[in-house]
């Protein structure tokens, strides 16, 4: 077989067969074929489309590019959640201690923070101590005595996504529904949980930006996990604005704590409550994904979540003074407000210039070599649907460091859409896959 006939098959509109997707796969895991070649490749899969069997091929052989992770010495049906990528997302760190405080056990890897988007391991670790690089056994282990850990994806799960994921980046083929599908499933499904709620983003701020567009990569989703013997929801939620009120990564801990305090912002609860319920239902313990959603509810209520926080952080080496005094969190030596040059409306918040903005701060990496402020972030005061005048506060800008606040302020006033009719509260949950 030739990578160049692969490639040219792709280029005229053909269909893949199994052996030539896992033939590319393998082959450029193990460094035998070239950048250029699989990037040609991605450009004409991005073309040309994949179809609903290429993509399960495909998927397959990503995830069997590496380990495959076994948690069945965990008791209980394990579920997973997986969010194709947001701004201000800090749903794990409520979710995990919400499921796992109704008795469903979370065993999740997450990863860093990547382009504009912030990772749930970058968030963790702003809490002094906290460690996420745990052996298997400790993992395995902690998720029986505690019900939660959260830790850094192992290098040898599906090392193929990795790979092929930096190239998408950098070739401008990230946004294909077969490839971002593939992506996502072939982790999930190597991560070994039992069933899989899937937070797919949708809106400007998101890989997929047509409602149409995010349903069919759930359905593709949805299929590839049933194909597989895992249940897979889809949630298909709006990124037309960052997710609650904080971005960058101890002020997102600490809107997380507020949240589970019954304190947080409102788009953000309600869609841990779903979220929540689904993966309460795909564990067993509730008939319905509502009467799951009520027994979340009742565990944000009744301090049982915000108590399974502490006991996840105290398990991972974490500081859990920081958790019940979250002011001991990294903060910020410069507040500065960001001024709004105009009165209106916020119709809309571009949610990439915001993680861009907040990155310039100090909270993101802009080379693998950076080192992440932890106090650093934007905290918004007007979202969408706010009324709002000359003068008056859009956001705060935090940072240790003045030298590039007014790039960021730019950055952040340029995110920000105010006109002057009024403005509907955008919706948050547009449907659901299943
Ligand atoms: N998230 C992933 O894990 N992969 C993609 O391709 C897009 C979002």
């Amino acid at each position: 077989m030739r990578m160049y006939d692969i490639i040219h098959k792709k280029r005229d509109g053909g269909a893949l067969t199994k052996e030539e997707i896992r033939f590319f796969v393998e082959g450029y895991t193990k460094g035998e074929i070239p950048d250029y070649q699989v990037s040609a490749l991605l450009m004409a899969i991005f073309l040309n489309k994949m179809d609903r069997r290429e993509t399960v091929d495909l998927t397959e052989a990503v995830m069997h590019s590496g380990d495959t992770v076994d948690l069945s010495s965990i008791n209980g049906l394990k579920v997973d959640k997986h969010s194709t990528g947001g701004v201000g997302d800090k749903t794990t760190i409520l979710l995990g201690p919400m499921v796992a405080a109704c008795g469903v056990p979370v065993a999740k890897m997450s990863g860093r923070g990547l382009g504009h988007t912030g990772g749930t391991l970058d968030k963790l670790e702003s809490i002094g101590g906290f460690m996420v690089e745990v052996s298997s056994e400790d993992f395995i282990r902690q998720v029986n005595e505690v019900g939660l850990a959260v830790i850094g994806q192992s290098k040898n799960i599906a090392p193929a996504d990795k790979k092929l994921y930096g190239l998408r980046d950098v070739t401008a083929t990230v946004d294909d529904v077969s490839l971002i599908a593939a992506s996502v499933m072939s982790k999930k499904l190597a991560a070994g949980s039992d069933a899989i709620v899937l937070d797919v983003k949708v809106g400007s701020g998101a890989f997929v930006k047509t409602i149409d567009g995010a349903i069919e990569l759930g359905q593709i989703m949805v299929d590839i996990g049933d194909g597989m013997g895992r249940a897979v929801i889809a949630v298909i939620t709006g990124m037309d604005q960052p997710l609650g009120y904080a971005v960058g990564n101890a002020l997102e801990v600490k809107e997380a704590i507020a949240t589970l305090r019954g304190e947080g912002p409102q788009d953000l609860r309600e869609l841990c409550l779903r979220l929540g319920g689904m993966m309460v239902y795909l564990g067993g313990k509730a008939k319905t994904p509502e009467e799951g959603s009520e027994l979340v509810l009742d565990a944000l209520r009744s301090g049982a979540a915000f108590e399974k926080l502490k006991a996840f952080v105290a398990a991972q080496g974490g500081d859990v003074s920081q958790i019940e005094s979250p002011e001991l969190l990294p903060g910020a030596k410069i507040i500065e407000p960001v001024l709004s040059l105009k009165s209106g409306h916020v119709a809309h918040i571009q949610s990439d210039e915001v993680g861009i903005s907040a990155t310039i701060l100090g909270a993101g990496r802009e080379t693998l070599e950076s080192v992440i402020d932890h106090g650093a972030g934007i905290v918004l005061v007007k979202k969408v649907g706010d009324a709002v005048k000359q003068g008056e506060v859009l956001a705060y800008l935090h940072t240790n460091s003045d030298q590039r606040l007014e790039e960021a302020r730019e950055r952040l006033l340029g995110a920000y859409e105010i006109q002057a009719e009024d403005v509907p509260v955008p919706k948050l949950i547009h449907a659901i896959v299943r």
